[in-house]
């Protein structure tokens, strides 16, 4: 069964179209990006998935369910972390946990047992009884993340799990949301580039509501360039063996576009001899820039 499968979805906001036909499907274990610029429609289909938001015109299942028809199955089976925070700030760490878990009928035992995994896993265990009103923004992102994960849901989803974290905190949460990866589906958005690489096994770029890209990280990216020096002879050789990804030549010089340039280079040196090259390595940000232009 898919994770999550969307078809046609549309949303209008009076006669504002935030979102324009989005189809897409997760896979079960997936961890699936949705990247594009403020306003691309993000947070509205991640609130269509998990039933705060109706569609205008389209479906969608999370987990097997229909986010109209069955809004409360759906419930029981995600996670979510909002954009924002909505955590209780008058409450510690520990009751804002506890408090999730009674809402998730989770029994006294086990809600002990989880809430003691899940402080552990964000370590926050020796901030567990401190009111979370005294935390700083990266402590209530890891609180809210463990808070998403605490009742072992099929399906997580984060819009933008580390908006406005410091470069360590933000290393930690990926730590833990691959620590998490293999027991859950993760549905997240984010507007960090590097973020989505590390993470995502897929991605799908939206802008003003609808797909333009959707595709592996790796995929997603343009073809490196590599530009090599050598004789007239070795030049040759390489002309007969990699004539396609040749993009242009000169005396002593030809330059190649190539998708994959880890395995590229083995075969190159078993064909000819290489006086020097140079190799500009194209990144996924790049590849992103262009796509929402
Ligand atoms: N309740 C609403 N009423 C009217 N317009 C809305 C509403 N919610 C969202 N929109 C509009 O829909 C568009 C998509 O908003 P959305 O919040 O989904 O964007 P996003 O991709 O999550 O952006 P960001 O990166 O800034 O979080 C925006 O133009 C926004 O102004
Ligand atoms: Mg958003």
């Amino acid at each position: 069964m898919k994770a999550v499968v969307v078809e046609n979805l549309v949303k209008d906001f009076g006669n504002f179209r935030a979102i324009d036909c989005v189809s897409f499907e997760v896979e079960e274990g997936e961890v699936f990006g949705i990247l594009g610029p403020n306003g691309a429609g993000k947070t509205t289909t991640i609130k269509i998935l998990i039933t705060l938001l109706k569609p205008t015109k389209g479906r969608a299942f999370v987990a097997g369910y229909d986010v109209l028809k069955s809004a409360s199955d759906v419930r029981k089976n995600i996670g979510v972390v909002f954009q924002e925070t909505t955590l209780e700030l008058e409450f510690t760490a520990r009751e804002n946990l506890d408090f999730h878990a009674r809402l998730y009928g989770m029994s006294k035992a086990e809600r002990e047992k989880r809430i003691e995994e899940m402080l552990n896993l964000v370590e926050l265990e020796s901030f567990s009884d401190k009111l979370v009103k005294t935390f700083s923004g990266g402590m209530k992102r890891r609180l809210e993340i463990a808070r998403g994960f605490l009742h072992n849901p099929k399906i997580l989803f984060l819009d933008e799990p580390t908006l406005g974290l410091d470069a360590k905190t933000r290393r930690k949460i990926w730590k833990y949301i691959e620590e998490l990866k293999g027991s859950s589906t993760i549905v997240l958005t984010t507007h960090y580039i590097e973020e989505a690489e590390k993470l995502c096994d897929r991605i799908v770029v939206m802008n003003k509501g609808k797909i333009v890209a959707m595709d592996s990280p790796k995929n997603l990216k343009a073809e490196d360039r590599v530009v090599i020096y050598s004789s007239k002879e070795d030049l040759d050789l390489i002309k007969k063996n990699f004539g396609s990804l040749i993009v242009s030549e000169d005396d002593g010089k030809v330059e190649l576009l190539v998708k994959d340039v880890e395995s590229f280079i083995p075969k190159l040196f078993e064909v000819a001899k290489v006086k020097e090259m140079s190799i500009k390595r194209s990144t996924l940000e790049d590849a992103y820039i262009k796509m929402v232009e």
